[in-house]
């Protein structure tokens, strides 16, 4: 079989290294991968965006199965047009990643149908939410609607802070359009949980559960970041919360969804905050994580493409998503400066014997070499049976890589470490 994966990042690359566990895959084709996606899979430098292009390589390449990956693609319709050209593929339709796409339209879903989520106003005016900011309770959030490249989110500790992202959104066009309208939000405090689902629109299949690391410093310090590490499964998420987001939030998105006319096929990430009022949503994805998929498909014994297929046709009551029961643990290497500037191009040294447990994320091939090429640059994964051992394993792998202004986070894993061995 062919496969073609849209997107080049570590999530990508984490898919295709588990679609190559099947057998009947041939080839699997990157657009646009990267340097170090290269060694597992053809790449095609067609951008995940440029939707025309991707189409017409599908269907003269006679792509058997194509994963749409990342959320603008996603949100702009390639699956739809990837399907109406007769390709079957893994990933909601356009009228469904909305649900990613538009802040507003994901709240305003739990609204209607009774989804716990922080409670929230929307804006259009910026006169109307600079008025409402002086009396909102502090802490509060600000949200862009639209896609902004994971830096729509301001929590703001002060009015001061407020007032500047309510004008970054709505008066700088920091997001274009993404930011005239905005959501301002209950701040919500407890451990955060992501849980990635499998569902066909009928059935909900959720992974392993994971904890991402957001902040580029340690112990939550500094700027989000696109995530800095993950560990799966999330401590937080006991048996009990597990089911109680299956009955209370899971299911009824999928119905809601449904519901609406807006049937979603793929994988749903659920953005979880462990309230003292129970588990509310702090955002959908309409894709999988970032780094979170760097640890949970690791741990996944099903086969991934089966999975995908049956996620696709509406088939996965039927089919098997079985976890091990080990843990992970996914270090993020970055380039000095991310999230803001950053330099590249500087050779990665990275053994051999450790490429299976590397994702690639940033990164060209130059003269054979692989040179540094985004702010995230790889993902070292460890699967043990203990997440104390999954974290050692991760940084002793880290430890034997290296390039020029690498970066890291020494604390990935602590947290849950902490809570799991008091
Ligand atoms: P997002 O870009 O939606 O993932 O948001 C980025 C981060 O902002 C989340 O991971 C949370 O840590 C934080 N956040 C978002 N919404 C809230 C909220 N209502 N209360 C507290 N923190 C929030
Ligand atoms: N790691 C968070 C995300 O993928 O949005």
């Amino acid at each position: 079989m062919k496969i073609l994966v849209v997107g080049g990042g570590g999530r990508e690359h984490a898919i295709i290294r588990k679609l190559k566990e099947n057998a009947s895959v041939t080839t699997v084709y990157a657009l646009p991968g990267n340097g170090g996606i290269a060694s597992d899979a053809v790449c095609i430098p067609i951008g995940a965006c440029e939707i025309d292009r991707i189409v017409e390589f599908a269907v003269t390449s006679k792509i058997d199965f194509a994963v749409v990956s990342p959320d603008d693609p996603l949100v702009l319709g390639c699956v739809d047009r990837l399907e109406d050209a007769g390709i079957p593929c893994f990933g909601p339709r356009a009228n469904a990643a909305v649900i990613e796409g538009s802040k507003i339209f994901a709240k305003d879903l739990m609204k209607k149908y009774g989804i716990p989520t922080a409670a929230y106003e929307v804006f259009d005016s910026m006169e109307q939410a600079l008025a409402y900011v002086e009396t909102a309770p502090l802490p509060t959030v600000i949200k862009a609607d639209g896609l902004a490249l994971g830096k729509g989110v301001t929590v703001a500790m002060t009015r001061e802070e407020a007032r500047g992202a309510v004008r970054e959104a709505m008066q700088d066009k920091k997001f274009g359009s993404s930011g005239e309208r905005i959501v301002i939000e209950e701040f919500l405090e407890g451990p955060e949980v992501s849980v990635l689902a499998f569902t066909d629109g009928k059935t909900v299949k959720p992974m392993v559960s994971s904890m991402d690391h957001k902040r580029i410093g340690e112990n939550d310090s500094g700027p989000n970041t696109g995530g800095m590490g993950a560990i799966a499964p999330n401590p937080f998420y006991t048996p009990e919360i597990a089911e109680r987001c299956l009955r209370e939030i899971f299911l009824p998105t999928v119905a809601a969804m449904n519901a609406e006319g807006r049937p979603f096929r793929g994988c749903l990430y659920f953005g979880l905050m462990l309230t003292p009022n129970g588990p509310k949503v702090i955002e959908y994805n309409c894709r999988f994580g970032d780094p979170e998929t760097q640890a949970v498909l690791p741990l996944l014994e099903s086969d991934l493409l089966t999975v995908m297929q049956a996620t696709s046709a509406g088939t996965l009551a039927d089919t098997e998503v079985r976890f091990s029961t080990g843990a992970s643990c996914c270090v993020v290497m970055a380039s000095k400066g991310y999230p803001r500037s950053y330099e590249k191009g500087f050779e990665i040294h990275l053994p051999t014997a450790l490429t299976d447990s590397v994702f690639v994320s940033g990164a060209t091939l130059r003269d054979g070499k692989l040179l540094t090429g985004g702010g995230r640059v790889l993902g070292v994964t460890a699967v043990e049976d203990t997440l104390r051992k999954a974290v050692l394993t991760a940084y002793r792998k880290l430890s034997e890589i290296s390039f020029q202004n690498a970066y890291y986070r020494k604390d990935i894993g602590k947290k849950a470490l902490t809570y799991t061995e008091v």
